[in-house]
């Protein structure tokens, strides 16, 4: 079939055409097998056509799908699934705010972190990856990326990833630091333990909040749930996505219930998502904490 009316990402697209999907292969409509080595960019954890995951999702549909915005009615599902994931995490990260992607979760985690801090001032590093909208860009520590959409988000300065001597650079006048815990655009750079608790000490010497981008580290890719687990340092804002939908789209971003209280007056509706947290996705999601015995 010819795509001549959906839009390209790239100027070479692999052009497979997906039959059906299942554990870690694809299919394309000739049969062919392949291994997705890449798994949807980093989505697929629990594999293709996960019967537990479909189950769920099957069950919600007949329930009801999208009825109103995040918060203003009750849903059970979504409920279960911002209990079940704070159940999970540190005391001090126990309000899940659900939206529809990796990148608008940074979105929100960076207007979180101004609004609480009444500050300016960004600091991310160079290298990250962080998202494609003008925001997480903004943060995006890589030219070839952003440079073609300038102007993008002022007061927003980066620094080099697993340098020590660069931290004293975070200062009174930074709302937020944000950070991928090991970085995957990037090619996989892990920092070292001592990198992150003096980048965790810095912050809190000086005021300034620490974001934790898990959107491609999360949900076990490391090892662990979280790959902040392994540095035993807790963020003040812990961004998630991909993988946490089990193949449907979700993000989401969590913190105490002091920061978020932040986004429900002056104004209210301080980030506000109309299909954030659709219950067919919590549904999803749900189903991933359940397979996975997390
Ligand atoms: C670390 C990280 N942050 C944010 C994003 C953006 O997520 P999304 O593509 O769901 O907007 C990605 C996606 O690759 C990512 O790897």
């Amino acid at each position: 079939m010819s795509n001549d009316h959906l839009a390209y990402t790239t100027p070479f697209p692999m052009g497979i055409e997906i039959a059906s999907a299942n554990g870690i292969y694809l299919f394309d409509k000739q049969g062919k097998k392949y291994t997705d080595l890449i798994s949807g960019i980093a989505v697929s954890n629990l594999g293709h056509n996960n019967l537990e995951i479909n189950k769920a999702i099957k069950n919600q549909v007949d329930e009801h799908l999208h009825v109103m915005v995040y918060g203003e009615y009750k849903q059970s599902v979504q409920n279960e699934l911002a209990n079940k994931l704070c159940s999970l995490l540190p005391n001090e990260l126990d309000v899940f705010y659900p939206v529809n992607s990796g990148t608008e979760a940074n979105e929100a985690a960076l207007k979180l972190v101004k609004r609480v801090t009444g500050r300016k001032e960004i600091i991310s590093f160079n290298g990250a990856y962080h998202g494609s909208t003008h925001g997480s860009l903004s943060v995006t520590g890589n030219e070839q990326k952003k440079s073609a959409f300038y102007p993008l988000l002022p007061e927003i300065r980066f620094i080099d990833f697993n340098n020590l001597n660069q931290l004293n650079t975070i200062s009174t006048k930074t709302a937020g630091v944000i950070i991928e815990p090991i970085q995957g655009d990037a090619g996989v750079r892990i920092p070292s333990l001592e990198f992150i608790n003096a980048l965790r000490a810095r912050c809190n010497e000086v005021g300034a909040m620490l974001i934790f981008d898990e959107i491609q580290t999360g949900f076990g890719r490391t090892g662990k749930l979280f790959a902040f687990e392994h540095y035993n340092v807790i963020p003040d804002v812990l961004t998630i996505g991909k993988a946490l939908g089990g193949g449907m789209p979700m993000g989401g971003f969590v913190s105490s219930k002091e920061n978020m209280n932040e986004l429900t007056h002056n104004p209210k509706l301080g980030h506000i998502t109309t299909f954030g947290g659709h219950p067919v996705c919590c549904a999803a999601a749900l189903a991933v904490f359940k397979y996975s015995h997390f």
